[in-house]
């Protein structure tokens, strides 16, 4: 007989005995009574309860309550005469699982960075309860896109021999041989004997999503990914989710327009799903949240090319701190100069230098670009890369061996171009940074549980 409190808070009226569990949030002892704010996380709001004095266990267990304390409440659900808020529970029974002496997370607001350094109890904050339950929608919005397009969830490898992206940015798979005398340096690691080459952690699901997209024709991947680049800014971790839909007969535009109805859905999942914890965000963390999210699910998204996004941001007379000129990679600057003062919404970026991009991305007729696309978003920056695979077995080869591939080590790879290949095309999404741009949280650390970054590993 236990109630959520959302459920609760949605009843078309009060009445009736009910039963709740949560979490003390703030604690009120008077003469005679004692109000008691729960939470159960299940929803933003508390419940109030009022406890006199004369329930059995008042003085011994009531009086002594504090915030952070685990309770369960009987009585009956009553209209509030508080203001904001429908009902309460007039208490009958109160039974407490544990008190909270010295409990930190006390109810005055808290800084990201101390929330941070008790992230096993920062879920039980307004924020981050909020964070979790819209992440949690959000992954459930990514699989009902895909799902109901037909798409077939494929579970990829986390450890890997090769480097998708080639950047060079993996973690070493290695092991710590228990009972054997530590290994002397230079020596073969036993992870390397086990598997027979060096591994790493995988850096992008892609490659393999490709080889089921050569089968399956769409397919998608949700997962962890890992990177050991240096994270220290608000918009990398360590170790963060991507979601990489791959599809055969495919091309660019076709990636384009599937990359903007997905987060066109993801938005307004959203928005539809989240109303208390998007209004909190907007009230408490960005006051422009709502609406710009749903600007962006009514709105077109804006596209141009790489090289004509070179030129507008070479004459906007601004004085970047990294000057960008053609062939260079852009900046998170120049990402939110266009997004943020050129559009003023998400913009798709298409051909990029492939001096600057991937070994598989398909080469254009000019001979310098690639069929690249990233989706740039107001603030963030990049959450989208993407783009067309090189299909052609030739040119897929030249590109490789020019960038110093050894084919063997894509043996596997290579065969989807020799049997039966096609044109294909997909991108990844960086999760976090989703979360970040619907929530407006400011660093990227606050929309995961536990956030792996230089120096952090703790939780
Ligand atoms: O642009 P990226 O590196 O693309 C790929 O990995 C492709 N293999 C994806 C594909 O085509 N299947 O990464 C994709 C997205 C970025 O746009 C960004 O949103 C996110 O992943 N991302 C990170 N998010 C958090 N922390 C990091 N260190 C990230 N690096 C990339
Ligand atoms: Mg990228």
């Amino acid at each position: 007989n236990r109630v959520r409190i959302n459920e609760l808070l949605q009843r078309p009226e009060a009445g009736g005995e009910v039963t709740i569990h949560g979490w003390v949030r703030t604690c009120r002892h008077s003469k005679g009574f004692s109000f008691l704010e729960i939470n159960d996380g299940s929803i933003i709001h508390n419940i109030q309860c009022v406890v006199d004095a004369d329930v059995p266990n008042y003085d011994r267990d009531v009086k002594a309550l504090q915030t952070g304390a685990s309770v369960r409440v009987t009585g009956r659900l009553v209209d509030s005469p508080g203001k904001g808020q429908r009902f309460e529970i007039q208490a009958k029974d109160v039974h407490v699982y544990g008190n909270a002496e010295g409990y930190p997370l006390q109810k005055k607001g808290h800084t990201m960075e101390f929330l941070r350094s008790i992230a096993h109890l920062r879920a039980r904050s307004n924020t981050f309860g909020a964070v979790l339950r819209v992440r949690n929608v959000m992954a459930r919005a990514i699989h009902d896109f895909f799902q109901s397009r037909g798409f077939v969830y494929l579970h990829t490898p986390i450890i890997t021999a090769s480097d998708c992206e080639g950047a060079g940015e993996m973690f070493r798979v290695t092991t710590l041989d228990a009972g054997d005398p530590p290994r002397a340096e230079g020596e073969i690691d036993f992870a390397q004997d086990f598997f027979g080459k060096p591994t790493s952690l995988t850096v992008s699901g892609q490659l393999s999503a490709e080889t089921a997209a050569l089968a399956l024709s769409d397919v998608y991947t949700f997962g962890p990914t890992f990177r050991a680049e240096n994270s220290n800014t608000t918009r990398h971790l360590a170790e963060f989710w991507m979601v990489e839909p791959e599809c055969a007969f495919f091309d660019l535009d076709d990636d384009v327009a599937l990359a903007e109805a997905f987060l066109k859905h993801i938005f307004s999942t959203v928005l539809s799903e989240c109303p208390d914890d998007m209004d909190f965000f907007n009230k408490r963390i960005d006051k422009t949240a709502i609406e710009t999210l749903r600007h962006i699910v009514e709105s077109p998204f804006e596209r141009m090319s790489y090289s004509d996004a070179i030129e507008i941001l070479s004459k906007s007379g601004k004085s970047f701190e990294f000057p960008i000129e053609w062939g260079l990679d852009l900046q998170s600057e120049h990402e939110r100069y266009l997004t943020e003062e050129h559009v003023k919404r998400p913009l798709v970026l298409t051909d990029y230098p492939r001096d600057i991009k991937a070994f598989y991305m398909r080469q254009n007729d000019d001979g310098k670009t690639v069929a690249a696309m990233d989706v740039l978003v107001p603030k963030i920056g990049e959450i989208i890369g993407g783009s067309q695979r090189e299909e052609r077995l030739d040119r897929l080869q030249e590109r490789m061996k020019e960038m110093g591939l050894p084919e063997e080590d894509y043996w596997w790879y290579l065969d989807t171009r020799k049997f039966g290949t096609a044109p294909h095309a997909g991108f990844g999404l960086g999760f976090e940074r989703t979360i970040q741009f619907c929530t407006g949280m400011a660093n990227i650390r606050d929309v995961i549980p536990f956030p792996r970054t230089p120096g952090s590993a703790e939780f």
